[in-house]
């Protein structure tokens, strides 16, 4: 309920209520006050009547009472005056046209003589038309009560509508203006009660509000500027690290194989072991190193997206696999086709990672099983799961951070590269990878591309 109104009724209410109480306090007093002026009249009369005929029955001078009696009836609430004698006979009897109303009442009263009963007065009254004066009095009195609500009704909501309706609808105003970031209307607020000093704090607000937000916008654009050539810097510094670093490597593994080779007859077999070893540090370097500069690559590169089938970059994939262990035997299940639109440079080197864990984590499986399929809709998850040795969901989180493994090399060799580049490249298609694991069980990689198929990309040349 809106305030204002809730304001009117409260103040109604308030206000109508005990007019209304002490209105009706004040009818019944009236009531009771006109009951007992009625029944002391009434009394009263019959005293005049009882005391006045006592002779004129005893001397059945009828002519005289009946002049009593019409002087007594000349009150208009007397309706009826019966005398009668003891035998029940009627000595003068007067009543007025409305005699027999509801309201009236009859009270019979001896009329005595020397101590014995010489007849009966039967005294009828009613006290409508006093009834009919209250209505009189109540008409005012109620007109008064209206006018006295009126008037307080009127001067309380001017009152409350300066003092609180008004500011509390400018406060409304001026908060509804700062939520929808509306912040150029100044308000001016002099009013010095607490209202007033909230309108000032709001005023207050809107002016840091607008001072936030004229610089927020220059900050947002200086900072990504800044992020954006921090981050070109830092690519080009470890892409040009990664790829100085090849050449003295180069080097150092052409001098080795160079000593081993030309000073293998004077060579103790201690240095020729050392050689080795050494060679062996010098390759997985290089490894490292080449791994590094592909994992910019990804980033680096721009990207051309194509419709392409998944179904038939995984059997590239699978083919080179093959060729590369062909003792193995792995059943590779794929569905079919799987359209999307991609950069298939990208998306095949994501494909090699993802099938090439798959491959290379169930080496130690009987009956190694690989699987690609897709949930199907217009923005399908792929998976790719597999049999092997499986990870524990407890490290799922290091599984796509470069050189984290939670394989140990001597099991199974690798960088710890592979899956960083997957993430990268589904990322850079606006994507999202995820895995699910149990050691000794398999592992499940899925993962969804941001454009489907028929939609336009605005990612070219990034
Ligand atoms: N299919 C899988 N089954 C079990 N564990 C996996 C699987 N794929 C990845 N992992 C775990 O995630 C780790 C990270 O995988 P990632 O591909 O990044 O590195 P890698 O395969 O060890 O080395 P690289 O891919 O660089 O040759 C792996 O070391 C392995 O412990
Ligand atoms: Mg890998």
């Amino acid at each position: 309920m809106p305030l204002r109104r809730s304001v009117l009724i409260l103040v109604f209410v308030g206000l109508f209520t005990p007019a209304v109480v002490s209105g009706v306090i004040q009818y019944f007093q009236l009531h009771q006050e006109i009951r007992s002026h009625f029944w002391g009249d009434k009394a009263r009369l019959e005293n005049i009547l009882v005391y006045g005929t006592q002779e004129l029955l005893w001397n059945f001078d009828q002519e005289s009472a009946l002049k009593l009696v019409e002087s007594v009836m000349t009150d208009h609430r007397v309706r009826r005056v019966v005398i009668a004698e003891p035998d029940g006979t009627v000595f003068l009897e007067r009543a007025s046209p409305l005699a027999d109303s509801p309201l009236a009442v009859t009270d019979a009263q001896s009329i005595l003589h020397d101590g014995g009963v010489i007849g009966t007065l039967r005294l009828t009254m009613d006290p409508i038309s006093d009834y009919a004066a209250i209505g009189k009095q109540l008409l005012p009195m109620v007109a008064g009560l209206l006018l006295q609500l009126v008037l307080s009704l009127v001067l309380i909501y001017v009152f409350l509508n300066r003092q609180f309706l008004l500011p509390v609808k400018r406060l409304e105003e001026q908060s509804s203006r700062l939520a929808n970031q509306a912040l150029d209307k100044e308000y001016t607020w002099e009013t010095p009660n607490e209202l007033g000093k909230l309108g000032s704090s709001l005023e207050v607000t809107r002016r840091s509000l607008r001072v936030y937000r004229d610089n927020l916008e220059a900050l947002v654009q200086e900072r990504t500027a800044e992020l954006q050539a921090a981050n070109r810097e830092l690519e080009a510094f470890s892409y040009s690290v990664s790829h100085d670093l090849q050449a003295p490597l180069r080097a150092i593994d052409g001098y080795a194989t160079a000593v081993e080779e030309d000073f293998a007859a004077v060579l103790p077999p201690a240095a020729q072991d050392y050689l080795r070893k050494l060679r062996r540090g010098v390759n997985r370097m290089s490894s490292l190193i080449s791994d590094l500069l592909a994992l910019s690559r990804v980033t680096r590169s721009p990207m051309r997206r194509v419709e392409v089938d998944l179904a038939i970059l995984a059997d590239q994939v699978i083919a080179e696999l093959r060729e590369a262990e062909p003792a193995r035997e792995v059943d590779f299940w794929c569905e079919r086709p799987l359209t999307v639109v991609v950069d298939p440079g990208l998306m095949k080197a994501a494909l090699r990672n993802l099938l090439g864990n798959a491959w290379k984590y169930t080496s130690k499986t009987e009956g190694a099983r690989i699987r690609l399929t897709s949930s199907g809709g217009t923005r399908p998850i792929f998976t790719v799961d597999d049999n092997g040795a499986g990870f524990s969901m407890q490290d799922v989180s290091k599984l796509f951070q470069a050189f984290q493994r939670l394989h140990d090399a001597s099991d199974y060799p690798g960088n710890g590269i592979g899956l960083a580049l997957v993430q990268r490249v589904v990322t850079r298609h606006g994507g999202q990878i995820w895995a699910e694991g149990e050691p000794g069980r398999g592992a499940r990689f899925s993962f969804w591309l941001g454009t489907p198929l028929g939609e336009k990309t605005g990612e070219e040349g990034l």
